[in-house]
């Protein structure tokens, strides 16, 4: 079932639903072994659009098969069950015993006979498909038809102010979208931004969930997902962090080149979806090429830019002096309590990733005074100046619109577009 999944899953991406929001794929698998695929069309008059189910039956029918052994129906995040009208051309083409696995992109399936489903009312009631399951993807693209996909920039604690340099924004409140966070925190906007930098088209997503806001670790997939089914290819996330090193100081600017995960969490626990590998390999987490852009970004851009290793508590609390001296025998440089969390989603959906740390405090005991989130949101607004001005060099690098060039060094640097 997984080749099902993983079929109806790519030709979903092709669905248009711009009246419902609600994008469907449907794959089958005929009595010989073939599988047909089909994605859900609306039209004007939408209810008198194409079903994704009906759209697969057409494609068999085409291809001179009349049998179907199995069918698969992905919907938005919970299960979603074939329509009545399906149903009925289903049961032309299946017999009673064929199995219809109902699908979301939150992993879940259903299975259930045809026999079983045919006498039912227009969804299983078990099958979660109540209205709700609007699909955020689409409602992103019916909000920006223009946005192609490409590079999506994660905005951490008080950087909401890069999101604002784009030109024709398109803004989009989480809360309109399904599976999205509501951030609780102050310094994050809880909006997607979309439009151009430098002529390079940008998603940003001004706001994250944080483990310590207490929805578990899997609240960010949803997020996520949705930058993958938007064909985003490389993801920057931003965060604030303490330092750890003495010769990083407040306001600088970190390339994470790996991480240490100390949250005790992973967002991946208990997912036993088809969306990726089920022992993913975290072995380059950051991508090399997407770095090596940065850091030559940075360097054309004036912008100091330090290399080193990320380590991520759970919080809500900083650390001890103590957990800080020890986390530096461990070989970390920096402290936060987001990232590792959206650059494991990141690379489970198949996405490069890149990520950028603003240095807000000194980490516990490395400094006299306490610390705070205040310090962290100020620090990280006169940080957020930088990171733009080193973003508008990289970003038409990173797009594959201009090569990279040192300004100490050759021109040549990596440039391998996101994806590539
Ligand atoms: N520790 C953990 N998270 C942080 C810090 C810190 O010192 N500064 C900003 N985020």
């Amino acid at each position: 079932m997984k080749d099902l999944l993983e079929a109806a899953r790519r030709v979903r991406r092709r669905a248009w639903a711009p009246y419902s929001g609600f994008s469907v794929g449907a794959a089958l698998r005929t009595a010989g072994g073939r599988i047909h695929v089909g994605c859900n069309i609306e039209n004007a008059a939408h209810p008198e659009g194409l079903c994704a189910e009906a759209a697969a039956i057409a494609a068999m029918v085409a291809a001179g098969e009349r049998r179907i052994r199995e069918i698969l129906v992905l919907g938005g995040a919970e299960p979603c069950a074939p329509c009545g009208g399906c149903r009925q051309k289903i049961a032309e083409f299946a017999p009673p015993e064929a199995r219809i696995h109902m699908a979301g992109t939150g992993g879940v399936v259903e299975t259930a006979t045809l026999a079983e489903l045919l006498p039912r009312a227009f969804a299983l009631a078990s099958s979660g498909n109540d209205g709700k399951g609007e699909d955020a993807a689409a409602r992103i693209r019916a909000r920006a038809p223009g946005w192609r996909g490409g590079v999506a920039l994660l905005l951490g604690s008080g950087l909401g102010a890069i999101a604002e340099a784009l030109a024709e924004p398109v803004r989009i409140p989480y809360a309109e979208l399904e599976g999205f966070p509501r951030p609780t925190v102050a310094g994050h906007a809880g909006e997607v931004v979309i439009g151009t930098l430098e002529e390079v088209p940008l998603l940003c997503l001004s706001g994250r969930v944080h483990l310590y806001e207490g929805k578990g670790a899997a609240a960010v997939l949803p997020m996520i997902r949705t930058l993958r089914d938007l064909d985003c290819r490389l993801l920057i996330v931003t965060n604030a962090v303490g330092s750890l090193r003495p010769d990083l100081g407040p306001g600088s600017l970190l390339l994470v080149r790996d991480h240490i995960n100390f949250q005790g969490r992973n967002p991946l626990l208990g997912l036993a979806d088809a969306e990726g590998p089920p022992f993913l390999d975290l072995s380059t987490v950051y991508d090399e090429a997407a770095a090596a852009v940065l850091a030559a970004a940075a360097a054309r851009a004036g912008v100091p830019l330090e290399a080193g290793t990320y380590l991520a508590t759970l919080g809500p609390c900083f650390e001890t002096p103590a957990e800080i001296r020890a986390f530096r025998v461990l070989g970390a440089d920096v402290v936060g309590m987001s990232l590792v969390p959206e650059a494991i989603a990141a690379r489970h959906f198949g996405l490069r990733v890149a990520a950028l740390a603003i240095v807000t405090n000194p980490a516990a005991g490395l400094a006299p005074g306490p610390l705070s989130h205040a310090e962290t949101l100020a620090v990280g607004r006169a940080a957020a100046e930088r990171l733009l001005a080193l973003l508008r060099v990289a970003l038409p690098v990173l797009a594959g619109r201009s090569p990279a060039r040192r300004r100490d060094g050759p021109a040549g640097s990596p440039t391998a577009p996101p994806g590539g």
